[in-house]
C-alpha cells in the first residue's frame, strides 16, 4: 500500500474575519464595566482574565470565533477558572450582576454553541484539565471537564483502558464539551452514547450552586437521573466541572479496512454483512462518497495520504474491528472479506486492509479529514442528521439536484459522509466562493423539512447551538419543547447561561 505519514487530526487554523450569523437581538443583560472586571480579576487573579487591554486581538478571537469561522462574538473578557469553587464564584457574581456567560471547552463545536453571540463573558474550562482518579478494577475515571479528549485517552491507555468516545477533534475538544454536546463520533456503534457511559457529573448552576452528582456507580436508581440533565444541554443548564466515566478495556487487536462500493445499496449490504460476519469485534462502520474523498485528497496533497485504490468509486466504507485476540479477529475479517467480495454482484468492488498502524491512521485520515478539508475549501453549510438507513443518501442526491437546477453546482459542492453504523449522515455543501445567501436559501429550511418528513432528526450529534433553535420544532414535539423551557426557567431564571442557544 502506498500510504505514508500523517498530519495531526485537527489542523491549526488561521482565525478568519467574519460577521456573526445570528440575528438574535441582545438580551437585557448588563454590560461588563470596570468595577465588574476588577471584581473578576480579584476572584481569579489578573492573568486568568483575558481582556483587550492585556492580549492581542488574535488571542481574543480564538475564544470569540468558532472553528469553522462562521460565527463571531465580541466578548471582551475570557475567564479562566482553575477550580469548581472559582466557577461557582464567577456564576454567583454574574447572576447577581445579570451578566451573560458562555461556557467553553475546546471550541470545536460545529453549531456555534461555544462562542458568544453578542458580548457574553466566555468561561473557559481549559485550566481544569486534571484526571483525579481511576479505579483500575471498574475502569471508572474521575476527570475535570477541561481535560482534552486525546490526553484523557492517552492517560487511560497507560492503564489498559480507553475513552468510549473518539472523534476527529480529539486533540482539541474537551471531555466536558463532549458531555455538554453528548458527542457521538467514531466509537458510538460499539460503545454507545455518553448518556450511557457518563455515570456522574459535578456541575455549577447559574446562581453558583454546586450540584454534586459525581456518582461512580454503574447502577443507581435513587430518583431522577440528574447527570442526564447536563449531558447534551450545550451549556444552557449548568457548567460541567467534573465527570465520572465508565471506560472499556483498551482492545489489544485493531484492524482497519477500507472498501469501495458501486452504489449506496452496496454500501448498505456491506454494513449488513459486517454485522453478520464480524459480530462482537465490529467497532466502527463509517462511509464517504467520492466527492468527500476528493476534498480530503486535495487538502492532504503532499502529506502522504493518498487514494489507496487504483480506480475511483462512488462510495467508500471504512470498517474497524477491535478485540482481544488478533488471530481470531483477522480470521473473522477474512471470512467477511470473502463474503463481501464473492458472488456475481459483490457488495464491495475493491479494498485494502491496513498492514500496520501508520497505514491504519492514514485510512482513518481519509474519513476523519473530510470536515477539515471541506471547511478549508470554502464556506460550509453543514447538516448533521439521523435518517432511516435506506433513505440516508437520497438526501445528498436530491441536494445535488437542487443545486444543479439552480445552476450553482459548479461552485456549491455537496458531499455525503458519516457514521453509517449509527445511520448518521453528514451532508456538507461547500460554497467555493465563500458565504452565499442564494445557496443558503436553497438549503434551508428545505433540508430540515425533508429530514422531518422522513422521520429523522435534524441534529444527530452536533447539537442545536445558535445554528438551529428555529428548527427545533421539526424534531421535538410542542410538549417536549415546553418542558425544556420549564427546565431552563427553573434552573436559570435570569437566562444568563449560554443565551440565544438551543431554545429560540
Ligand atoms: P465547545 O466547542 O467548547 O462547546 C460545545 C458546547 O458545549 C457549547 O454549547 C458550550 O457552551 C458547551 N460546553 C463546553 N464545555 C462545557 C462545560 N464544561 N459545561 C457546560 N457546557 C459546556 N462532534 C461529534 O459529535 N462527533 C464527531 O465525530 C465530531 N467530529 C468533529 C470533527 C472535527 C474536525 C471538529 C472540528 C468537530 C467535530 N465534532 C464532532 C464537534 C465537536 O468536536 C464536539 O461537539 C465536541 O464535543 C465539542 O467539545 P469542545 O470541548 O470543543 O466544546
Ligand atoms: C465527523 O463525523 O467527521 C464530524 O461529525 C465532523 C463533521 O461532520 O464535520
Ligand atoms: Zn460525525
Amino acid at each position: 500500500m502506498r500510504l505514508g505519514s500523517l498530519r495531526p487530526a485537527l489542523h491549526s487554523r488561521f482565525w478568519r474575519h467574519v460577521q456573526t450569523a445570528s440575528t438574535a437581538p441582545r438580551g437585557r443583560f448588563a454590560a461588563l464595566g470596570s468595577e465588574e472586571l476588577r471584581h473578576l480579576k480579584q476572584l481569579l487573579g489578573p492573568s486568568n482574565v483575558l481582556t483587550p487591554e492585556e492580549v492581542e486581538r488574535e488571542d481574543l478571537l480564538r475564544y470569540n470565533q468558532d472553528w469553522m469561522g462562521k460565527w463571531e462574538g465580541r466578548s471582551s473578557a475570557i475567564l479562566k477558572p482553575a477550580t469548581t469553587q472559582e466557577v461557582s464564584a464567577i456564576l454567583k457574581y454574574a447572576n447577581e450582576k445579570n451578566l451573560a456567560v458562555v461556557p467553553q471547552g475546546g471550541n470545536t463545536g460545529l453549531v456555534g454553541g461555544s462562542v458568544p453571540v453578542h458580548d457574553e463573558l466566555v468561561l473557559s474550562l481549559l485550566r481544569m484539565n486534571q484526571v483525579e482518579a481511576l479505579d483500575t478494577l471498574s475502569g471508572i475515571v474521575t476527570v475535570e471537564a477541561g481535560c482534552v479528549l486525546e490526553q484523557l485517552d492517552q492517560y487511560l491507555a497507560k492503564h489498559g483502558f480507553m475513552v468510549p468516545l473518539d472523534l476527529g477533534a480529539k486533540g482539541t475538544c474537551t471531555i466536558g464539551g463532549n458531555a455538554a454536546t453528548n458527542a457521538g463520533g467514531l466509537r458510538y456503534l460499539r460503545y454507545g452514547s455518553l448518556r450511557g457511559n457518563v455515570l456522574g457529573v459535578e456541575a455549577v448552576l447559574a446562581d453558583g450552586q454546586v450540584v454534586d452528582s459525581l456518582y461512580a456507580l454503574r447502577k443507581d436508581n435513587t430518583g431522577y437521573g440528574l447527570p442526564q440533565l447536563f449531558i447534551g444541554s450545550e451549556g444552557t443548564l449548568g457548567v460541567i466541572t467534573k465527570l465520572t466515566i465508565l471506560c472499556p478495556a483498551r482492545p489489544k487487536a485493531v484492524n482497519i479496512a477500507f472498501f469501495a462500493c458501486s452504489s449506496f445499496e452496496h454500501v448498505q449490504r456491506t454494513f449488513s454483512l459486517a454485522r453478520q460476519k464480524l459480530g462482537e469485534v465490529l467497532s466502527a462502520v463509517e462511509f464517504c462518497d467520492r466527492s468527500a474523498i476528493d476534498f480530503v485528497l486535495k487538502r492532504e496533497a503532499g502529506t502522504g495520504v493518498r487514494d489507496p485504490l487504483e480506480e475511483t468509486y462512488p462510495f467508500y466504507v471504512l470498517i474497524e474491528t477491535s478485540g482481544s485476540d488478533g488471530e481470531h479477529d483477522s480470521e473473522k475479517l477474512h471470512r467477511f472479506l470473502e463474503a463481501a467480495m464473492s458472488d456475481g454482484d459483490a457488495a464491495v468492488q475493491d479494498g485494502v486492509v491496513a498492514a500496520d498502524e501508520t497505514q491504519a491512521r492514514a485510512l482513518w485520515r481519509l474519513r476523519e479529514g473530510v470536515s477539515d478539508a471541506m471547511t478549508t475549501a470554502g464556506y460550509v453549510y453543514k447538516y448533521d442528521v439521523s435518517l432511516p438507513l435506506p433513505r440516508m443518501y437520497e438526501l445528498v442526491e436530491e441536494t445535488r439536484q437542487k443545486l444543479q437546477e439552480a445552476g450553482v453546482e459548479a461552485t456549491a459542492k455537496a458531499a455525503g459522509y458519516g457514521h453509517l453504523g449509527d445511520a448518521n449522515l453528514h451532508l456538507n455543501v461547500t460554497s467555493l466562493t465563500g458565504r452565499d445567501d442564494k445557496v443558503l436559501e436553497l438549503l434551508e429550511p428545505w433540508v430540515f423539512e425533508w429530514v422531518s418528513k422522513a422521520n429523522g432528526s435534524i441534529s444527530a450529534e452536533h447539537g442545536i447551538g445558535q445554528c438551529k433553535p428555529h428548527f427545533l420544532h421539526l424534531s421535538k414535539s410542542e410538549s417536549a419543547v415546553a418542558l425544556m423551557r420549564t427546565l431552563k426557567a427553573t434552573m436559570d431564571p435570569k437566562g444568563i447561561l449560554n443565551p440565544y442557544k438551543v431554545l429560540a
